[in-house]
């Protein structure tokens, strides 16, 4: 391990993003390397992935068909533009996401993130209203709870108060539908719940509030970020159904169900619903390089471009749209999913991964279990007083003990990479339900 990996010496440089930058670097706790399900600290512990990194590693860490791919790639060519000009490997890139994605949606549009993804997303769905003569449509919809990173789109039509509140104006013509979690109805529901499917006709509340001016809905399939919400029985179903019936476009933010995280290829295939636009990033380089993407239905694309004057037809992209290095590594990485069939090595172990998750329901202070594919919320009673503390007390516990988890608010949400095995999740289910036993004492 090199000294810098060990140790760093000045952490103050750093503005360290979605963090308490004080607490942190008051107890600083560091990864230094990664390989398969394991993290190792600079300290030299072994900490097991129950998160793939950020919802992302989904291949395990360290692949060696991904590092060398873009080893390869590095040393060919690194940089060349896509404005106006091509690299082979961006196409081929293209190409093999496009074998993966739901029919029809075979248009694909580079970036380099989750967050660009939903603002292209959205961008080409406005470009889309406008081409087919409908430019009055020019509301989105999000969903409270939703989150589409951070951009200002993303961040406009996302529903998470807290990403919003500091930074004043949004984006306007922006409207968003209920968000669909009920402990009332739905605590304890081993996938995905009965109650809830009638949430989605509050879009119809808002067509005639609205009218012709609804360009789009997004939505994740399932939510990954705001702490795992399931989707109830028929409800992206219904959503499909009245954007039909009213001329609004669907798009799905797969930037977590992308990449095998709930058994299938992209989480449209596990619910059954196809959108109009979906976006990705994440697990589509497996995380070794950043690299987002965009699928379009062909009918959107051609609506796009073909009825465009001569020239550029979307005044959008970004320089890093299909760069050499990160189009390599999706290319490896789709192709290692594809290989190892990892999407069903998911669906394998997802009803082992779904009675440990459940395991812990009668845990102090849990007061929900939910999952679907390899991903578990587990939500805890907030400390009176003191939002957050519990679980991030949870967190730091289950780190210091070896096990990565996630939190958001008082929710634990688990995901661990899809090459994961039965001794790996009993160590991860064993580690946290000691670290909330040990927190309610
Ligand atoms: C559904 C969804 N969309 C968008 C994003 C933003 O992705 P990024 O952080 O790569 O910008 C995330 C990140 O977690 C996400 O979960």
């Amino acid at each position: 391990m090199n000294e810098i990996a060990a140790r760093p010496n000045n952490l103050d440089a750093f503005w360290m993003p979605f963090t308490a930058n004080r607490a942190y670097k008051a107890t600083p706790r560091l990864l230094a390397r990664a390989e398969g399900m394991h993290y190792f600290t600079n300290d030299g512990r072994t900490v097991i992935d129950g998160t793939a990194g950020l919802w992302c590693v989904n291949a395990g860490h360290g692949r060696p068909e991904i590092t060398e791919a873009i080893q390869k790639q590095a040393a060919v060519m690194d940089f060349a533009p896509t404005f106006q000009l091509g690299h082979p490997i961006a196409f081929q890139a293209a190409a093999k996401v496009a074998e993966h994605t739901p029919p029809g949606l075979d248009r694909i549009f580079f970036t380099n993130s989750g967050s660009e993804s939903a603002d292209t997303a959205l961008k080409i769905a406005l470009a889309y209203q406008r081409a087919r003569g409908e430019g009055q449509r020019v509301r989105l919809i999000g969903r409270e709870r939703g989150y589409h990173g951070v951009g200002f789109g993303g961040m406009s039509v996302g529903g998470i108060g807290g990403n919003r509140k500091q930074f004043g104006a949004q984006l306007p013509y922006v409207d968003h539908l209920p968000h669909t979690h009920s402990l009332e109805h739905n605590a304890f529901t081993r996938g995905e719940p009965a109650w809830g499917a009638h949430l989605a006709d509050d879009l119809e509340r808002m067509v005639a509030l609205h009218g012709d001016t609804i360009a789009a809905v997004i939505v994740e399939p399932l939510a990954g970020s705001t702490g795992v919400l399931v989707p109830p029985k028929g409800y992206l179903a219904r959503l499909r159904t009245l954007c039909d019936k009213h001329g609004i476009l669907l798009i799905f933010d797969e930037v977590i169900t992308g990449f095998g995280r709930l058994g299938t290829f992209f989480g449209a295939e596990r619910v059954g619903v196809t959108p109009d636009i979906l976006t990705m990033a994440k697990g589509l380089t497996n995380a070794a390089v950043p690299m987002g993407a965009v699928a379009v239905h062909d009918r959107i694309y051609r609506a796009v471009v073909d009825n465009a004057p001569d020239g550029i037809e979307l005044f959008h992209g970004y320089t890093y749209s299909g760069h050499p290095l990160a189009a390599a590594a999706a290319i490896a990485a789709v192709d290692v999913h594809a290989r190892e069939d990892l999407p069903a090595r998911a669906r394998a172990i997802e009803p082992y991964f779904e009675d440990a998750a459940h395991s812990l329901r009668d845990l102090p202070n849990v007061i929900d279990v939910r999952n679907m594919g390899l991903v578990a919320g587990i939500e805890l009673q907030p400390r009176p007083g003191k939002p957050t503390d519990r679980a991030v007390r949870v967190f730091h516990r289950c780190f210091d003990d070896g096990v990565l988890i996630r939190t958001t608010g008082d929710i634990i949400a688990l995901s661990p990479p899809l090459i994961v095995e039965k001794p790996h999740l009993d160590r991860i289910f064993e580690t946290l339900g000691a670290a909330i036993r040990a927190e309610a004492a």
